[in-house]
């Protein structure tokens, strides 16, 4: 545990006869914490919280969100400027090792990252298991989990080079087997990575580029995959990131462990939101159906809730929300998209939801997904493809997440306890006398 000051706060906690006094820690920046570790040995009661609503899990030093004011921090680094200045793969090397790299590191990581991006070429053979109407998020769960079959050499989390080597796998290898993933969807061969072209160039070209014919990266398009690569790498303690910290923390293999945050970030209340919210703004299909889909999505008997709005931190604009946006109209513009059906829905709706009482007294405000679906619609991939996106980008942030908790000594096994609600104690009852 990393304190930051000196001062010894503590918090008196008073139930029944027992008078606890627990420790206070202060964070950089944010709020102050409450140490409960000792408050079951010296209590015997438990907390309960079971979203995580207002505990934190672990200490970082990688990425801060302050939802109050919308902002998000990389190592200190704020979303918009290394969104506007930098570029994914410095992000990456920002993100796992705390500081921006001098030229010399950038180059020596980029060629590192750019060497490591084919496949175990017996891995073509496990993609074939697969039925060709198979969701790419299920191909990459198993892909991503078979590694820990291929790179043996890699899986010892206890030996710093071997965390090392799988975290750039991971980061290198991540755009092939995405885009494998689509290319065995369509019946198309896949496509190796070339080593001439930069990260994002190199997935776009794997995604849309056939044997036929030569393929030209759009510049443009390339810049926008980066941006949006770099809009979702790593975001604090979400559930997908606490995944893989929970998984990590039995010792388990980091393939197995980022498969795991793949599987979790698959939900539509997580990172499956982006194609829920792209197939919603289609369902809704012109603006004049809007207050239709607002009613139901304020309506408590309705499951519906408006896709790539509300967050469980920001209760302000989310900031990748506002690049995104930007980006979007860019992107189409540049793209000759004019008056793009479903981001002219998503303009009008954004402006009618933040409007409404029921989404202003709730801070309900697009976050990271509500505009990223149209992009990626605009720059020519199925809605199937939008949180493989996610995961292959969200990789480097649960790698260095993963790679913070392993090398804390103080590491344990993460082992939540309950507040248990069914039966006590009984004796077995024979079938006969039930
Ligand atoms: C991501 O955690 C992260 O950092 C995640 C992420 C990342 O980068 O890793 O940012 C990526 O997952 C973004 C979120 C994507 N999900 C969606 O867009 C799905 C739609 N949003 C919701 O399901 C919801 O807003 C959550 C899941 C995102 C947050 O849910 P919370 O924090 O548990 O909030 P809640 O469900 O308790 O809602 C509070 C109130 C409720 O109403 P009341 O009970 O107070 O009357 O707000 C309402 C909810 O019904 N509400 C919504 C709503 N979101 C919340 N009502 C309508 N539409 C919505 N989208």
């Amino acid at each position: 545990m990393k304190d930051t000051t000196d001062d010894k706060k503590t918090a008196k906690l008073s139930f029944g006869d027992r008078e606890l006094e627990l420790p206070i820690f202060s964070p950089t920046v944010g709020p102050d914490v409450i140490d409960i570790r000792k408050l079951y040995a010296q209590g015997d009661v438990f907390t309960y919280d079971p979203g995580f609503t207002s505990t934190a899990a672990t200490d970082s030093s990688i990425t801060f969100i302050d939802g109050d004011k919308g902002e998000l921090l990389h190592r200190g680094y704020p979303i918009d400027q290394l969104a506007e200045k930098s570029h994914f793969l410095e992000v990456c090397y920002l993100l796992l090792y705390g500081e921006l790299p001098s030229a010399t590191q950038l180059e020596d990581f980029e060629h590192l990252v750019t060497h490591h991006t084919m496949l175990h070429e017996q891995m073509v053979y496990f993609y074939r298991g697969f039925r060709r109407d198979a969701h790419p998020m299920a191909i990459m769960v198993g892909v991503v989990g078979a590694m820990s079959a291929f790179y043996h050499d890699s899986t010892d989390i206890n030996d710093p080079h071997q965390r090392e080597v799988a975290s750039i796998r991971l980061i290198a290898k991540m755009p092939t087997i995405a885009a494998w993933a689509y290319k065995f969807s369509i019946g198309q061969p896949f496509v190796y990575p070339r080593n001439d072209l930069d990260y994002a160039s190199n997935f776009l070209r794997m995604c849309f580029a056939v044997p036929a014919e030569e393929y030209e990266v759009n510049p443009i398009l390339s810049r926008a995959m980066d941006r949006i690569f770099t809009l979702h790498a790593d975001h604090e303690q979400n559930a997908s990131t606490s995944t893989v910290r929970l998984a990590s923390s039995s010792g388990a293999n980091p393939f197995a462990c980022i498969a795991a945050g793949i599987a979790c970030l698959w939900g539509p209340a997580h990172g499956g939101a982006n194609q829920a919210c792209l197939e919603m703004l289609r369902e809704i299909g012109t603006p004049d159906r809007i207050p239709e889909f607002i009613a139901r999505a304020k309506d408590k008997d309705d499951p519906f809730r408006l896709m790539g709005f509300g967050h469980r931190v920001y209760k302000n604009f989310d900031p990748r929300a506002r690049v995104m946006k930007q980006s979007a109209d860019e992107v189409l513009d540049l793209l000759g998209v004019e008056n793009n059906p479903t981001l002219q829905v998503a303009k009008v709706l954004e402006q009618a939801a933040i409007d409404d009482p029921y989404f202003a007294e709730r801070k309900l405000y697009p976050n990271v997904d509500f505009y990223s679906g149209i992009i990626l619609d605009a720059m020519g991939f199925p809605t199937s493809m939008f949180t493989p996106i996610f995961a292959l980008a969200r990789t480097v942030g649960w790698i260095s997440q993963w790679k913070e908790m392993i090398e804390d000594p103080a590491m344990k096994i993460g082992r939540p306890r309950q507040l248990y609600t069914g039966a006590p104690l009984r004796d077995y009852v024979d079938v006969e006398k039930r």
